[in-house]
């Protein structure tokens, strides 16, 4: 690995030598680029600061690495520029910047987690504060943006909950992962197909129920799971497109035909493809075959290796494609804690040595992983490229929530989210809209 991950330091105005920038034509002589934040009272970055990420591996989502420059400020992304061979990463100082040379470390763009129930001991589910303290979490590992998921609960919890997104959503600030809406992850769901749900907790699509909700919501529904063979539910497909809400097939006992209709309805994406569905049979190729066949539609899938096997998910992106397959880590409250008894969704769950999570009958329920180690996952486990499996983990949950405009690659006019790992897929620096979350080059620790 390269040797100097340092800030070259504040150019102090003066146009750069050798600038990656292109804008500026004079030289910045050399003793103005000064190492860490001297000269900056407070340490970090300020707001109003544009930085110059300088890496020989930048991988933008959406195409092949290339050593160069990112150029960060006023929260978004101002300049991506390919290095020449003849410029050395290390005179890239820029003026008027804080240039940060990672050398060989990875830069990729923030990592987008569409299906999530809490993370480092905070739940989605319990207000404002946990989801804040969720998307804290989630932004150190990588994570930039993110959609909670709510579980199947009683109906007055599923409302303190909804309520308590609302609130976040409101006083959202910098320094953490975006919330791109939250997500019911039920009730609507066939109880032959639980999961880890309690079943006295599911309902048959009720409208009345759920306009109650996206009214309580205030805009902040980003997406229902609904089991497609149930009464009413290809009303409620409807009624969720009409609102620009992305309806998702998932725990559901639909056969293929079942689940064909509700694609047709408006059904967008799949969740967690695989668990809790009607598996596959070649003569009724079930929720999953219609799943594994339909174009246009993106699949979620959970890859701690945990719940689905490295065969089938090579299967799944074989059969649908690395545009359609989104990276998800499903993970409980408990992740990144240690091995023990926690409760999730009502329940008492175990987690595991191996980090799998179970109820006390042995069903998966969650996951313990984040998001950059399904991307390891996926590449180490499973043979995908580096570039597909960021792709899934990128673009194609960007893609999938719709706002690929603003987030899911490194390019000039997106929000600022950017991540730098190790080779060991650690998180050593992470911007949420420019702000700075981590800094291992300046803070020394990871
Ligand atoms: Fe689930």
């Amino acid at each position: 690995m390269a040797e100097p991950f340092a800030y070259l330091g504040f150019s102090d105005g003066a146009p750069a030598e050798d600038s990656l920038s292109g804008d500026s034509g004079e030289s910045c002589p050399p003793d103005l680029r000064r190492l860490g934040t001297a000269g900056r009272k407070g340490g970090g970055p300020m707001s109003g600061d544009v930085i110059t990420l300088v890496s020989t591996r930048i991988y933008p989502g959406d195409g092949e690495p290339f050593p160069g420059c990112i150029r960060i400020g006023g929260g978004k992304i101002v300049g991506v520029e390919k290095m020449s061979q003849a410029v050395r990463p290390g005179n890239a100082a820029s003026c008027g910047e804080i240039v940060l040379d990672v050398g060989d470390s990875i830069v990729i763009p923030g990592l987008i987690d569409i299906h999530v129930h809490g993370s480092g001991g905070f739940s989605a589910a319990d207000g404002s504060a946990t989801l804040e303290g969720m998307a804290k979490v989630l932004a150190r590992s990588g994570v930039t943006a993110f959609q909670p998921a709510l579980g199947a609960a009683p109906v007055d919890e599923m409302e303190r909950s909804i309520e308590g997104a609302y609130q976040f959503a409101s006083g959202q600030g910098g320094g953490a992962a975006e919330m791109l809406g939250i997500h019911l992850e039920g009730p609507f769901l066939s109880r032959k197909f639980p999961g880890a749900m309690a079943e006295q907790n599911l309902l048959d699509p009720d409208i009345p129920l759920l306009s109650r909700w996206v009214e309580l919501a205030r805009g902040n529904i980003g997406r229902v799971t609904l089991a497609p063979e149930l009464p009413g539910a290809t009303e409620m497909v409807e009624f969720l497109v009409e609102r620009g809400i992305r309806a998702s097939i998932g725990h559901t006992a639909a056969t293929y035909d079942e689940a064909v209709r509700g694609f047709r309805a408006g059904i967008s994406i799949v969740t967690h493809t695989f668990n809790a569905m009607r598996g596959f049979h070649h003569r009724e190729p079930g929720a999953l075959g219609a799943a594994l066949t339909e174009k246009g539609i993106f699949l979620e899938l959970i890859a701690d290796c945990l719940h689905v096997h490295p065969a089938a998910m090579s299967l799944m992106v074989a059969s649908c494609g690395v545009d359609s397959v989104v990276l998800v880590s499903d993970a409980m409250p408990a992740a990144g804690s240690p091995p023990g008894e926690y409760e999730f969704l009502g329940r008492r769950v175990t987690l595991g040595l191996d980090g799998k999570v179970t109820l006390e009958d042995g069903t998966l329920a969650g996951s313990s992983a984040f998001l950059k180690d399904c991307l390891r996952n996926m590449v180490e486990r499973v043979g995908v490229s580096f570039e597909d499996a960021l792709r899934m983990a990128t673009v194609n949950p960007a893609k999938a929530l719709g706002v690929f405009d603003r987030k899911g690659t490194l390019a000039s006019g997106k929000d600022a989210d950017v991540v730098v790992l190790s080779e060991d897929y650690e998180v050593l620096a992470c911007w949420t809209k420019g702000v700075e979350v981590k800094n291992v080059f300046r803070d020394g620790e990871a």
